[in-house]
């Protein structure tokens, strides 16, 4: 059958054009909206070790990993556990107008990815979960919930909008006809119903476009994105950068979408007319990297 076991260790994607792009300011503020394992903020203070940061990751392991860094230990960094959409509220509390820079490097984490508890991969066996925050207080939306409450038209609809599956009709049929037996609790019961749908073996596995299609629901992620980069658009100081590295088609349309629109505002301007994309060495490095699409906006009034 499919053997993608494989643990990556976590690679901050497009490092050299982050910091390029972001072109940091001795005592800059920024804003790492995606901590993550904390990549990208370790390279940014490196190159800057002046820079205020205040970093987000709706994740608590995430948080709680980084703070734990000691390279993270004597930096100027305000450690947030929140959903990056609600930042205007801490730069409030923080007595912060603006910021001169955000970056925003979305999904999931390698970390996440490898915690077969989490039930974000196909290629292990857990509990179908799926959510970024573990927190009750943030989410109590679950893959499992979705799985087994939705209708077979919604999880047609989720498959098709968010995972662009083709078979989105046959999939969402089939777990409708098995959860009239028995519970969908697994990933893998999940991806048996997924493989039982393909009659052809492609190259890459069956399971992966619903998983990102439940992953994207589960988290909410098209919408915090739209109203995460909206935010940012709003409280960037003038030069100031945003820089937003996405990973499928769905995202990049958002992010080129809403560029789009403010730069027909006259005073942002877009610095990527044409998505960045990783050097090939980059990706025979960094698998994660393959998919990466990186975008960047200035304001200038
Ligand atoms: C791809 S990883 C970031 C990796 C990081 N740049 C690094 O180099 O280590 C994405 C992280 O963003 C977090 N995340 C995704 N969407 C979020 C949101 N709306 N609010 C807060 N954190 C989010 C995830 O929990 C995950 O830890």
């Amino acid at each position: 059958m499919f053997s993608y076991l494989k643990v990556e260790k976590h690679i901050p994607v497009m490092s050299a054009e982050v910091l390029n792009y972001l072109d940091m300011k001795k005592n800059g503020i920024y804003l790492d909206c995606t901590l993550g394992s904390g990549g990208h903020l370790q390279i940014m203070l490196e190159r800057c070790p002046e820079i205020k940061i205040i970093a987000f990751d709706q994740d608590q392991e995430a948080i709680k990993r980084c703070q734990q860094n000691p390279f993270f230990a004597s930096k100027k960094i305000t450690f947030i556990n929140d959903n990056f959409v609600n930042f205007p509220h801490y730069l409030t509390e923080l007595n912060i107008s603006q910021a001169d820079g955000f970056l925003f490097d979305l999904g999931v984490s390698s970390e996440q990815l490898n915690d077969a508890s989490r039930g974000f991969s196909y290629r292990q066996e857990a509990p179908l979960d799926m959510r970024m925050s573990t927190e009750s207080t943030h989410s109590t939306l679950t893959a499992q919930k979705i799985i087994n409450n939705c209708s077979c038209q919604k999880l047609t609809e989720i498959f098709r909008e968010y995972g662009e599956e083709k078979k989105a009709k046959k999939i969402a049929w089939r777990i409708c006809q098995v959860r009239k037996k028995e519970k969908i609790t697994t990933t893998q019961q999940l991806v048996s119903i997924v493989v039982s749908c393909f009659s052809q073996k492609s190259k890459k596995h069956p399971a992966r476009r619903v998983f990102q299609a439940l992953r994207i629901a589960v988290n909410q992620e098209l919408i915090n994105l739209s109203r995460g980069l909206e935010n940012a658009l709003q409280k960037l100081k003038n030069d100031g950068r945003i820089v937003v590295i996405s990973y499928h088609s769905l995202e990049d349309r958002i992010v080129k979408q809403i560029f789009k629109k403010y730069s027909e505002l006259g005073y942002y301007q877009i610095l990527t007319k044409k998505p960045l994309t990783p050097a090939g060495e980059e990706i025979v490095i960094n698998h994660r990297a393959r998919s990466a699409k990186m975008r960047v906006i200035t304001r200038q009034k």
